[in-house]
């Protein structure tokens, strides 16, 4: 019988998820369905409601609903507590399990597919809205020495102020950038998708430095910079994507697709 599974999101059609999951499910004989489903902004939570009653295995959450996603779960992950925010759900008999797979699957993909040792690193987080408080954590347990910059700069401190018992960050506006520079510059603001660039003044980058853009599917003005600056690795979200796709699945299914193949196959879409 085929278990169904779900994306969550506003706007969803661009969505990538429903390809690769088909593409691990292919991989590893596990018959399931998985589909994009567009949740009116005021009607997150009934979505989700209506998923359970028809019987589906779990879903995806994906912007602007990942904070909304942690009041249903009657459990969460250490991994979703620490991230403040849900995308992966699992409705486990009476149980709905919520998870966060984003740090996982951006580790995954900085430290394993593109070979960058995060431990020692002074590392950049520009934003600081639900794609920046699901990495937090995860780059502080890496190793990194982490920074955090945000256009609002009083989003940037409550950001600190939220994860000061697990680590220090030190907090900027972008102008106090200049004349910083950084190992790693993760881009998890939303300006990639309306063509625009957070202001990062120029030098940033130090020799070997990794530009990393959680946005996929387009060069980004901030890609565009990094490469300008003479970055030495600049990287898109796709295979986060794909790293954190691989963790819902081997919640929901027990069994870890493999990533490199999908990775591949997805960019040469
Ligand atoms: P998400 O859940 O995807 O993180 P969000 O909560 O709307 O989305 O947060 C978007 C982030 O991108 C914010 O940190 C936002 O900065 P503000 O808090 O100042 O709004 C940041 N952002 C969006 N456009 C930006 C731009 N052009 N330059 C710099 N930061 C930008």
């Amino acid at each position: 019988m085929t278990d169904h599974y779900a994306v969550i999101g506003n706007p969803i059609a661009h969505s990538k998820s429903p390809q690769i999951h088909a593409m691990f499910a292919q991989q590893t004989g596990q018959d399931i369905s998985y589909e994009a489903i567009l949740a009116p902004l005021d009607g997150f939570a009934e979505v989700v409601g209506q998923l359970r009653k028809t019987g589906y295995k779990g879903c995806n959450i994906t912007v602007p609903f990942k904070f909304a996603a942690c009041h249903i779960p009657t459990q969460l992950t250490s991994r979703a507590q620490a991230a403040y925010t849900v995308n992966t759900i699992k409705f486990d008999g009476t149980s709905i399990i919520g998870d966060n797979t984003d740090g996982a699957g951006l580790i995954a993909d900085i430290e394993v597919n593109l070979r960058f040792l995060l431990k020692g690193r002074r590392v950049l987080l520009l934003g600081a809205g639900g794609a920046a408080y699901g990495i937090v954590l995860p780059l502080l347990e890496a190793g990194a020495t982490l920074s955090v910059v945000n256009r609002t700069l009083a989003k940037a401190q409550q950001l600190g102020a939220a994860f000061s018992a697990k680590g220090h960050l030190d907090i900027y506006s972008y102008p106090e950038l200049n004349g910083l520079s950084f190992d790693c510059i993760i881009n998890a603001t939303s300006s990639g998708l309306s063509g625009e660039m957070p202001p990062l003044p120029p030098r940033i980058f130090t020799p070997g430095a990794l530009a990393y853009d959680m946005t996929y599917g387009q060069e980004t003005p901030f890609m565009k910079f990094a490469r300008e600056q003479r970055a030495a690795g600049v990287a898109d979200g796709l295979g986060m994507l794909v790293e954190q796709a691989a963790e819902s699945f081997y919640l929901w299914r027990g069994v870890r697709p493999g990533t490199l193949p999908v990775i591949t196959a997805m960019r040469s879409k």
